[in-house]
Formats: structure tokens, sequence, C-alpha cells
């Protein structure tokens, strides 16, 4: 974009200067002429022909001298850029055009009038210099204060900054001689004045540190500080755009009328993504509450009044016995047994992009996807590459579960994604039923081994045949 902006430039420039020169040299070649003209045409003894030419000559010559002024600029500063791999500030290109302008100008000027006196002429008006003075009070009040402001640099073009009363909060663009360009996050620009800036109290986020947010939330009384503060905190380190360089600090700020009033101070990559990022984490301290059981505290007006809100997926006991019915290696249980697992079964609400399960960690129960979809993502490389997608009734997370092995893979909510979550306890009452639900599962484990054998790093997921999963699986639930 700036390379296209500099490209026009040097169109326009020199387009600009080819005009310039043919009027000029048009001028030149028929001065006669014009001579004769103005001489003709001329209505007041003051000015001689001689002086109207100089006069002309003299606007043109300007007119050159500007365009001499932005070439140079451009070939100054385009080396600057080349060398040092930065734009030089905005306010320096300026004042370098505006003394490399003035000294041509009064070069031009004093060739074209010889005898015209100029440091007697600007050194002699006293009304001169006040007039000039009152004019550019605030124009100079603003170009001193942008010299302190590049001079001090508290901050930078990309940073994030707060100025003045009014609060103004936005991506700094640029920073001239005249004021502060800023793009706030609903994308408008404002411009701060240097004078002004310089009067009022600034906030700088900058770039390149790590910058931190607060999120504030409360729990009930009843809910454990110590469990909310580990949940809250292990919820928060894993949304996008929180560094993982400080783990985010959960503390509580107040025991309010309401309920215990909390705040999580986390840091961030890209401070000015921080509107994003905030709603992300109170999105996954909303979803981790409801995972581990955890309450926001209603005002205490409506706590006696309140009706506890119908949650997300919210289903009867039958809906979640057909579920576990619809699941394929549940399809020999009884429905007593299948009632049984239901009962036992923990539902979960996952946002999506967390993970539900790691891979490499300990487990000791699996998941029925009830709402939603789920990806199963292996390590290669040391990246997540997907190897499945499970839907709605599908299940993930027995490999760990019926064998006491580390989870051989990720398993990640695509979308909004309610599980069922069924432990060893649950498992083992229907396995010592149903003994022969072993064998077809030990089947399925298999077959989702060889899917991986060709994927994982770790030498964990070897392929294991039928037969050997089966043994493992008795032994590990003591069925013999
Ligand atoms: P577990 O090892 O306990 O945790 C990760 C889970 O991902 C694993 O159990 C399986 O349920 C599931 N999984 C692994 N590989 C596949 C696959 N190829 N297809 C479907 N699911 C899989």
């Amino acid at each position: 974009m700036a390379r296209r902006r500099s490209k026009n430039n040097l169109i326009i420039l020199t387009v600009a200067a080819a005009i310039v020169l043919v009027v000029l040299s048009l001028v030149i070649h028929f001065s006669a002429d014009l001579l004769e003209l103005i001489l003709r045409f001329r209505a007041d003894k003051i000015a001689t022909p001689e002086h109207i030419i100089a006069a002309l000559q003299l606007v043109l010559f300007g007119i050159l001298a500007y365009i001499v002024v932005r070439a140079l600029n451009f070939t100054v500063f385009g080396l600057f850029r080349l060398r040092r791999g930065f734009d030089a500030p905005t306010l320096v290109q300026n004042v370098f055009s505006i003394i490399a302008f003035s000294l041509l100008f009064l070069l031009i000027f004093s060739w074209e009038f010889p005898n015209a006196n100029l440091g007697a002429l600007f050194t002699t008006s006293a009304i001169f210099g006040v007039i000039l003075g009152l004019a550019l009070q605030d124009t100079l009040g603003n170009f001193f204060a942008g010299i302190s402001l590049q001079a001090d640099r508290p901050f930078q073009v990309g940073d994030v900054i707060t100025v003045g009363a009014q609060r103004h909060t936005g991506v700094v663009e640029e920073i001239s001689w005249r004021a502060i360009k800023i793009r706030t996050f609903q994308n408008h620009v404002v411009l701060i004045n240097n004078s002004s800036a310089a009067k009022e109290p600034i906030e700088v986020c900058p770039r390149d540190n790590l910058n931190a947010r607060l999120v504030f939330f409360n729990t009930l009384y009843t809910d454990s500080p110590a469990k909310t503060i580990h949940v809250v905190r292990e919820a928060v380190r894993e949304a996008d755009n929180v560094s993982d360089r400080i783990t985010p600090v959960v503390r509580i700020r107040n025991l309010g009328d309401s309920g215990v009033d909390y705040e999580c101070k986390y840091w961030l990559v890209d401070y000015a993504k921080y509107n994003d990022t905030d709603a992300l984490v109170r999105q996954r301290i909303w979803y981790a509450f409801r995972r581990a059981d955890l309450n926001f505290a209603f005002p205490t007006q409506t706590l006696h009044i309140e009706r506890k809100p119908v949650t997300l997926g919210e289903v009867d006991g039958g809906a979640l016995v057909e579920r576990l019915a619809a699941v394929d290696i549940f399809a020999p249980l009884s429905v007593e047994e299948t009632g049984m697992l239901a009962q036992a079964a923990v539902r979960h609400v996952f946002a999506p992009g967390e993970t539900v399960i790691r891979a490499g960690e300990e487990g000791s129960s699996m998941f029925v996807v009830h709402n939603g979809r789920v990806q199963v993502q292996v390590n290669e490389n040391g990246r997540p590459r997907p190897v499945a997608t499970l839907n709605e009734g599908d299940f993930f997370g027995e490999m760990a579960l019926f064998t006491g092995e580390p989870r051989t893979a990720n398993v990640v909510a695509i979308e909004e994604t309610e599980v069922l979550e069924i432990g060893h306890g649950a498992m083992k009452r229907v396995f010592d039923t149903n003994p022969d639900l072993v064998e077809s599962l030990s089947f399925i484990i298999s077959e989702r081994r060889q899917g991986l054998v060709t994927h994982v790093d770790s030498d964990t997921s070897q392929g294991e045949s039928s037969a050997g999963i089966l043994s493992a699986i008795r032994r590990f639930f003591g069925i013999s």
C-alpha cells in the first residue's frame, strides 16, 4: 500500500514537473511578446514590465522548487527506509521539506529581485513579526509539541493509546507535525492535536510489550475459591491471543453482596485485539463453570424469585437412555443396563476450539457426543493433524479407559459440543453384568489403533491385535 502511494506520488511529481517546465520554457521563449503585451495593457506605473516577468518567473520557479523538494524528500527518505528498514518520522520529513523549500525560495527570490533587501524586510518589520506570531501560534504549538513527542518517543506507530478526558482509544497510525492520528476500535479515525496531547495524560500500551487485561466475574458463596481459581485459570490460559509466557492470575477482589467477586488478569500477545480476547475469555469462563458445576452469583434481589435457567441441551433421563442405546458399542446392553449407564453419565459442554481430551494425559473415562461435533487429532511432527471427525452418537476416549494407557490423541470441539462422560466405575458394573461387551469393544479399539499408527509421532501407539487388547481390558477391569 505504502509502495503504491509512493509510486503515485512519483507519477504526479513527474507530470507536474513536466507541465511547469513546458510553461516556463514558453514564458522564457515568448518573453519579448509578453513584454509587448504587458506594455500595451499596463494599467499602473508602479510595476515595470521586468518586475511582472520576474514575479511570474518567481511563481513558476517556486512551483518547480516545490517539486524538486518533494523529489529530494522522496529520494532521501526512500534511501533511509532502504538502509534502516523503517520510515523516518513524518515530522522529520516535513521539517526537511520546509527548510529545503524556504532556502530554495529565498535563493530564487534574490536571483529574480537582486535589488530587494530581504534581511531588512524581515528584521525591521516588527508588525510583520507580531502578525506572523499570532497567525502561527497554534501551528507552532503543535509543531514544537510534535518535536518533543518525536524526541521522547513515548509511543510509536502500532501502539494502542488512550488520550485525554474523552478517553479516545485506538491504534496509532501516524504522528505528524500537526497531530496524532489514531484508528479506534470502531474503525474511526481520530486526530488529536500535538499541543492538546502534550497537555493530557496518555495511557500507552506498546506493541512489543506484554500488556495485561482484567476480566471480572463472581460465584456463589457455596463455590470453593480454590476450585474456582484453578478452573478459570486453566480455561483462560488456553484461549487464543492469551500469552503463554505468563500464567493468568485469578484472585478474589471482594466478598460482595451477591457472591464472591473475582478478577482474572491475563496477558495478550496482540493487545490491539483485546476486545475479542476479553469476549473469548468470558465465554471460556462460562463453559468452564458449566463443566465444573460452578455458579455465577445472581443479584440478591432476584435470588429468591429466579428459577434455575433452562440450560443448553437440557435433556431428561429418557433421552439420555435413548442416546446411549443408539451408540453401537452399547447395542448389546439391556434397557436396564443402559439405564444404569445413563444414570452414571455426566454432561459437559465445550466451546468451539476447546480441548476435551489431550494426548498423553491419564484418563479414566470415555465420552459420547450428545450434541455437536469433535475432531480427533494426532501430533505429527509436533503439529496437530486431524484423523477423524466424530458426530452425535459417536464415542471416544475408550482406549485409555479400557486399557489404562495414556490418551492416544487430542479431541477438540469443532462447534459447541455437549458430551456424556462415562467413568471407570460405571463401565465396570456394565462389564460385570455383560462380559460379551468386552469383545466388541476390543475390536473397535484395535481398528482405531491401526488408524493411528500411520500418523502418530509417539511410540505409545503401536498397532495391537484385538486379542491383545481384549486381554488388556480383562486384566485392567479384573474380568476373568
Ligand atoms: P483415548 O486414547 O482414550 O483418547 C483419545 C481418543 O481419540 C481415543 O481414545 C479414541 O477414542 C479416539 N481416536 C483415536 N484414534 C481414532 C481414530 N482413528 N478414529 C476415531 N477416533 C479415534
